[in-house]
């Protein structure tokens, strides 16, 4: 069985991020992209809106009758994942913490984690580094001026600098030696978040085990488009013309289709 395509989302741009990843690892397959732009960011938002919205976007992935899900957003991941599960009749992956990776890289145990302040407030990512090795010492920092920044293309200069070294300072005086990019929005200023950490700092960017982690299931079904020539269809719920900058920004040269989507349809009344 490979009808169907695949849903994948995010707050707003961040989860192109994820889709790059997505589309060089699966590039037969046809995936539908929503970023809720309209509405970005989630992750200042309480937690029973972000469960919301992540619902109405799972309900138009129904209406659209998609084969998979694919959230490239932590912070639904650590609020809604577990509890969408039984309400969906297509399977759902949710961002890969990045734990094993950063684990693996850490060599003097200290790793930080920067995310939205909802996604930090759920403990996830330390839980999880803590559950594969004790032994680790964990730095969570919450960036909540980064997302709203990102979303308005200021990836670089004054105002986003200055909230980088805000948040990041201390995790440097920390002696972290691995970061996790816990928001599918921060790889879009790795180069920033770079010049500032320095060298011996390595990044973990969990899109490319999410990606694997979708193919995995995808494959475990029997559903892994493998011929043809896939397709990306990018959906946005706020002006498009945005949107496309970046998306051809962040996606490069992928032939893309965009289209509008009114999040409202799938409110509950
Ligand atoms: N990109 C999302 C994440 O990975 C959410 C960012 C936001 O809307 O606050 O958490």
């Amino acid at each position: 069985m490979t009808d169907g395509a695949v849903g994948v989302f995010d707050s707003g741009i961040g989860g192109l991020t994820v889709i790059k990843e997505l589309t060089r690892l699966m590039p037969h397959e046809n995936f539908i992209y929503f970023g809720d732009t309209a509405r970005a960011p989630y992750g200042s938002r309480p937690p029973a809106q972000i469960i919301d919205f992540m619902h109405q976007t799972l309900r138009y992935f129904a209406a659209r009758q998609v084969k998979m899900a694919v959230f490239a957003c932590n912070t639904m991941t650590a609020l809604g994942l577990e509890a969408a599960r039984r309400y969906y009749p297509f399977p759902l992956v949710g961002m890969n913490t990045g734990a094993r990776v950063a684990l693996k890289t850490t060599r003097n145990k200290n790793i930080g984690v920067i995310a939205t302040q909802a996604t930090v407030a759920s403990g996830k990512h330390g839980k999880t580094l803590k559950v594969l090795d004790p032994g680790v010492a964990v730095y969570p920092q919450a960036c909540p001026k980064f997302v709203p920044l990102i979303e308005q293309g200021i990836w670089e200069g004054g105002p986003i600098r200055e909230a980088a070294c805000e948040y990041l300072v201390p995790l440097k005086e920390a002696e972290i030696d691995t970061l996790i990019l816990g928001c599918t929005h921060y790889p879009l200023i790795s180069p920033l978040i770079s010049r500032i950490l320095g060298p011996s700092v390595a990044l973990v960017d969990p899109a490319s085990e999410t990606a694997q982690d979708a193919r995995r299931v995808l494959a475990g079904l029997g559903s892994l488009a493998g011929v043809g020539s896939g397709s990306v269809r990018l959906c946005f719920s706020a002006r498009l013309g945005k949107a496309e900058l970046f998306a051809n920004n962040i996606l490069g040269v992928l032939p893309a289709e965009f289209e509008y989507v009114d999040m409202q349809d799938y409110a509950l009344p």
